[in-house]
């Protein structure tokens, strides 16, 4: 062979190896799954667990929900926690993320009465899962507050900020020496909206203009309480990291004159959590404090809708994490101009999204299928925020049920494959990825007619069999091999 042709050869058999390990996970990449306190636990009201705003909306606004269902048995992993466990186990997981019932262990809200029965629920489910060797990843608050919290106003209420530092501090008294990773709050973009309207998430309130910023206030003040309360009483011992999981898409300019509305979108969306908290500036990102402030003087409010930090706050939100959790579910369409109504990011933000028809659809009307856009959209965290870690707390698809979930098959491997492209090739600091969810659940408003699970539940029959999709088949495929198969 001629020198020329020999190096050809070694080009390809070399580039034909790199695309190879494109598609092969780190060493030390954590892969599972991830689920939620209300959408599978159930039990709602045993053993002394304290009602909580789904428990609340769920039987006294049934009507909100499509199918009229709740969460009172749901999964009833209450029950069944070891299933669950198994399931993981058969997959080879490495990592569960699963989300505590705030009102489990406290039943007011409150931690001057502790519900053993909660600690006991919770202190099973951790042990089983280290002793097959799944690292637990706990989120503290994904949506359940107590509603005896509500009754005091819900988030809009600043003090909650110390409600959410205390039952924290419970937590990482009784579960620290094990929990290793902890999530603060899951995508409180969303549920800020349920304190934006009487047709939405739990609680489900409206206080026009001005709860859901309220919100996001309070939320961000929770997150840094208990950051620093864990490095003051807890880190030295328990060595655990922190982090907060936020939802986020890519926004694709439709025009070149759109560029600025998808901008916008990061900023309003993503931005006004992250920015307070993964920049060295800190603070709301200075066209959210901008826009809200002029729409808000243009509407009447005497002061901002969007409350201020003092600068002692921004330096003492600034900087608390460990870690970035990432929810990503689809990409969106961007356009310049206002759209109204609620919530009120949405007309702030001034920002018209859409889909293109093109991108597959789910049984989700806001997700359709937009693989290259996580790989985007990892690339500009990384860009926005100094390539922080990024754990990926959620990525998923819903379809209406079936074991030959073909869709959701190709779901996973298309964007596994960017994430990998992201890490790979572009550097992007990814540790670990839980898809979503372990199983069918309570999807929330949609009840049970969405289906994000790998795994397909009866709900139908009180024992809740639990049956592996071929998903389920797949992503076991790809844990135990660590890479995408061809
Ligand atoms: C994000 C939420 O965290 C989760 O609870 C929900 O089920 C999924 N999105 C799908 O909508």
């Amino acid at each position: 062979m001629e020198f020329q042709t020999i190096c050809i050869v070694i080009l390809v058999i070399t580039g034909f190896a790199a695309a190879q390990d494109n598609f092969t996970f780190p060493d030390g990449f954590l892969l599972g799954a991830a689920t939620a306190s209300y959408q599978i636990e159930g039990g709602w009201d045993a053993d002394g667990k304290g009602v909580n705003i789904w428990d609340t909306l769920t039987h006294e606004r049934s009507y909100l929900v499509v199918d009229r269902s709740n969460g009172d048995v749901a999964d009833d992993s209450y029950n069944l926690y070891l299933e669950d466990v198994k399931l993981l186990k058969n997959m080879g997981a490495q990592l569960y993320r699963f989300s505590i019932s705030w009102a489990r262990i406290l039943p007011e809200g409150h931690d001057y009465n502790v519900n053993e029965a909660g600690i006991d629920y919770y202190n099973k489910l951790i042990n089983a899962l280290l002793d097959n060797g799944i690292e637990p990843m706990v989120t503290m608050y994904h949506w359940d507050l107590p509603q005896k919290l509500q009754d005091l106003g819900g988030w809009p209420n600043r003090e909650l900020a110390i409600y959410a530092e205390n039952y924290a501090r419970i937590l990482f008294k009784n579960f620290g020496d094990r929990v290793k990773l902890w999530i603060t709050f899951n995508e409180p973009l969303t549920f800020m909206d349920a304190y934006a309207s009487d047709t939405g998430m739990a609680p489900s309130i409206n206080t026009p203009g001005i709860g859901d910023y309220l919100t996001a206030h309070t939320v961000l003040i929770a997150h840094a309480n208990i950051y620093h309360m864990y490095e003051r009483e807890f880190k030295q011992q328990q060595q655990g990291k922190i982090g907060i999981a936020l939802n986020i898409g890519w926004c694709e300019p439709i025009s070149s004159a759109d560029v600025d509305a998808c901008d916008r979108y990061q900023q309003f969306l993503l931005g006004i959590y992250a920015h307070p908290i993964f920049t060295e500036v800190g603070d709301y990102p200075s066209v959210v404090k901008e826009r809200v402030d002029a729409n808000s003087k243009a509407e009447g409010f005497t002061t901002s809708r969007l409350p201020k930090f003092t600068s002692e706050e921004v330096n003492y939100i600034k900087g608390t994490y460990d870690f970035l959790g990432m929810n990503y579910y689809t990409s969106e369409l961007g356009e310049d101009g206002v759209e109204g109504g609620i919530p009120s990011k949405g007309r702030d933000m001034g920002t018209i999204l859409s889909k293109d028809p093109n991108w597959p659809e789910s049984a989700s009307s806001w997700l359709r299928v937009v693989p290259w856009g996580f790989r985007k959209e990892l690339n500009w965290i990384a860009n926005a925020y100094g390539n922080p870690p990024i754990y990926v707390t959620e990525n998923g698809f819903s379809d209406y049920g079936g074991l030959n979930d073909t869709n959701r098959v190709l779901y996973y491997t298309e964007h596994l494959k960017e994430m990998l492209k992201a890490i790979h090739i572009d550097g992007v600091n990814v540790l670990g990825y839980t898809a979503w969810s372990l199983l069918d659940n309570f999807e929330w408003l949609r009840g049970y007619t969405e289906r994000f699970g790998i795994h397909e539940v009866n709900f139908n029959d009180p024992s809740r069999p639990r049956t592996p999709k071929e998903s389920a088949k797949v992503l076991t495929e790809i844990f135990n091999t660590r890479k995408i198969p061809d």
